[in-house]
C-alpha cells in the first residue's frame, strides 16, 4: 500500500475529490489531505461538508463526509501547515494529486510560489521528480491557463482536466465521475474496477446506418 497526498482547491468539482478519496482508501492506501480556504468554501457549497474555518479541513469533518472506514485512512492537515511531514522531500509520497485544481493554484504551482501546504507539496513533487497529477477545472481556458498547463506538463506534471467523455454512454453523474477517476488511477498505475474499458466501436446497426444515410452526415 502507498501513501498519497490529495490537495483540494477552490475549483468546482469536489465530487471528484470525494470519489478519489473513496477510491484510494478502498484500496487500503493512506492519504494526507489538505484543502485551501477556497477549497473549503467550495466543498461546503457543493457537497455541504462543514470543512472548518479558513482552510482547516479537520479530521472531525471527514467521518460525516466520507464514513468511518474511509476517514480512518486519511490525515487532514490545515492548509497553512507548511511544516507538516508532506511538505518535505524526505516524505515518501506515492503521488500528489490536486483535485480539483483551480487556475490560481495551477499558476502558483507553475511559478513555484508555495504559499500553502497544497502548493508546497506540488512544488516538492516537481523538485523530487515524483508523480504530480493536476485535475484542473475551468472553461473557457485563457492563454494563461493553457500556457500554465503546457509548462507544467513539460515539467513532468500530468494535467488531467475534469473533462467528461460520453462515448461510454454514462447513465448517471456517478458514471461520469468514475470514468475520470479511472483515467486518473490508470496514470497512477493503480488497479481500477468500476470503470468499463473501451472495447471498440460496436458494428453499425441498421437503424444508425439508415439515420446516417438519411441525415446526409452523422
Ligand atoms: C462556487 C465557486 C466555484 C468556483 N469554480 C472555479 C473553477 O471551476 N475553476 C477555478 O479555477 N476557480 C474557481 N473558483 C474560484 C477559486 O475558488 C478562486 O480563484 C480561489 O482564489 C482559488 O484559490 P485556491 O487556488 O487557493 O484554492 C470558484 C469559486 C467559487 C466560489
Amino acid at each position: 500500500m502507498s501513501r498519497f497526498f490529495v490537495g483540494i482547491t477552490g475549483a468546482s468539482g469536489h465530487i471528484y475529490s470525494e470519489a478519489l478519496l473513496q477510491g484510494l482508501t478502498a484500496q487500503g492506501h493512506q492519504v494526507d489531505l489538505a484543502a485551501t480556504p477556497a477549497g473549503c468554501l467550495v466543498l461546503r457549497h457543493e457537497l455541504g461538508v462543514e470543512a472548518g474555518e479558513a482552510g482547516e479541513l479537520l479530521d472531525q469533518a471527514l467521518v460525516p463526509w466520507l464514513g468511518e472506514e474511509c476517514a480512518s485512512r486519511i490525515h487532514a492537515y490545515p492548509s497553512n501547515a507548511v511544516g507538516a511531514p508532506p511538505s518535505s522531500g524526505t516524505a515518501l509520497t506515492g503521488a500528489s494529486i490536486l483535485c480539483p485544481c483551480s487556475m490560481g493554484t495551477m499558476a502558483r504551482v507553475r511559478a513555484g510560489y508555495s504559499s500553502n501546504l497544497v502548493e508546497r507539496v506540488a512544488d516538492v513533487a516537481l523538485k523530487e521528480g515524483r508523480p504530480l497529477v493536476l485535475v484542473p477545472r475551468e472553461t473557457p481556458l485563457s492563454e494563461i491557463h493553457l500556457e500554465n498547463m503546457l509548462e507544467l506538463t513539460r515539467m513532468g506534471a500530468i494535467c488531467l482536466p475534469a473533462m467528461p467523455g460520453f462515448y461510454h454512454h454514462p447513465q448517471s453523474i456517478e458514471d461520469l465521475i468514475q470514468h475520470l477517476i479511472g483515467k486518473l488511477f490508470d496514470r497512477l498505475g493503480l488497479e481500477y474496477q468500476a470503470g468499463a474499458r473501451w472495447a471498440g466501436l460496436q458494428e453499425l446497426t441498421e437503424e444508425s446506418t439508415q439515420f446516417s444515410e438519411g441525415a446526409g452526415s452523422p
